[in-house]
């Protein structure tokens, strides 16, 4: 059987294949080769196993975001497959699900590893989407910080004091200060190297996400997030799908003049703090 006589074909290469990267992918896919990496064997042999019976061309890798050199294997990787139009990163982890060295090592560091390693191999006109957080809306950082974090290298950051004694105060907020962390990553990319290589970058922050790991806030969090949730104009959580939807939109063609910003989609959860319709508890 050959369902595509294609040889070379544009690369879109995801790192952390869950529910939300997975329906990024598959809104762009078509007749595109993907390479899938994820910490779990077992994740990448399901989503490959999908992928590959709806007639889309994956490829996976075992790659840890924790460590660099895994994961420059896996952008290496992507570059020898052909020219890597799309990067994906969706690898994290949320707060009731790992302590704030973890939440800092994987959704800040590792993201820094991700945006480093494919500056380097992107292709021209080729754009990168990080997934980020509404937390990242709800720490406020004070601009001179955020100008330090701006000017410190991705392996320096966890030595940053306001890293080491705001952000290791617990869970919650180290995840709200990675997030935010995000915003300035990809700010910093699409000036520097990715703009280098002509390749746009941005960040979408989702509100609560109806996957896997909003089960997890959910089971731990449940009164004060679904107050949250209620307290929203949508008044109801989010899909992966809905996700998808814009980041396909930011990493096609008609987002060409769109590099270095955030897309907050998150059913107007911050429009209500913001405006004290809902106070944030903690
Ligand atoms: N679901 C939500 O409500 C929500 C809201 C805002 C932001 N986010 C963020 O969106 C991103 C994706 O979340 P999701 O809901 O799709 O979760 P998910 O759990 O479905 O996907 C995350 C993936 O990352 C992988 N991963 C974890 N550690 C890794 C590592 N060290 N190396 C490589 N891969 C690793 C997991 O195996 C998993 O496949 C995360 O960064 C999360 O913080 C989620």
């Amino acid at each position: 059987m050959i369902f595509d006589r294609n040889e070379k074909k544009e690369v879109i290469a995801l790192l952390g294949a869950g529910s939300m990267g997975t329906a990024i992918v598959r809104r762009i896919a078509a007749g595109k080769k993907i390479l899938l990496g994820d910490i779990s064997e077992k994740n990448l042999e399901r989503v490959s196993h999908d992928f590959q019976y709806s007639g889309y061309d994956a490829e996976t890798m075992v790659v840890n975001a924790l460590e660099k050199g895994s994961v420059e294997a896996f952008a290496e990787k992507a570059a020898a497959l052909g020219d890597v139009m799309y990067f994906i990163d969706t690898a994290g982890a949320s707060p009731n699900q790992a302590k704030p060295e973890h939440i800092l090592a994987l959704d800040m560091v590792g993201t820094g590893y991700a945006v480093d390693a494919f500056g380097k191999v992107m292709a021209k006109g080729g754009a990168g989407l990080i997934i980020s957080s509404q937390t990242g809306y709800m720490f406020p950082i004070p601009n001179e910080i955020e100008l330090e974090i701006l000017n410190t290298p991705t392996e320096k950051l966890m030595d940053l004091p306001f890293i080491r004694e705001t952000a290791m105060q617990g869970s919650g907020i180290a995840y709200m200060i990675a997030k935010r962390v995000n915003h300035l990553q990809a700010q910093k990319a699409a000036a520097t190297t990715w703009k280098e290589r002509r390749a746009r970058i941005n960040t979408i922050s989702p509100g609560v996400i109806v996957t896997p790991l909003a089960y997890d806030e959910f089971a731990a969090a449940g009164e004060g997030y679904q107050k949250m949730v209620d307290s929203s104009a949508a008044e109801r959580c989010g899909t992966s799908d809905e996700i998808a939807e814009a980041g396909a939109f930011l990493l096609g063609e008609h987002a060409g003049f769109i590099t270095g910003t955030d897309l907050l989609i998150d059913g107007g959860v911050i429009a209500s703090i913001r405006t004290g319709v809902y106070k944030l508890q903690g």
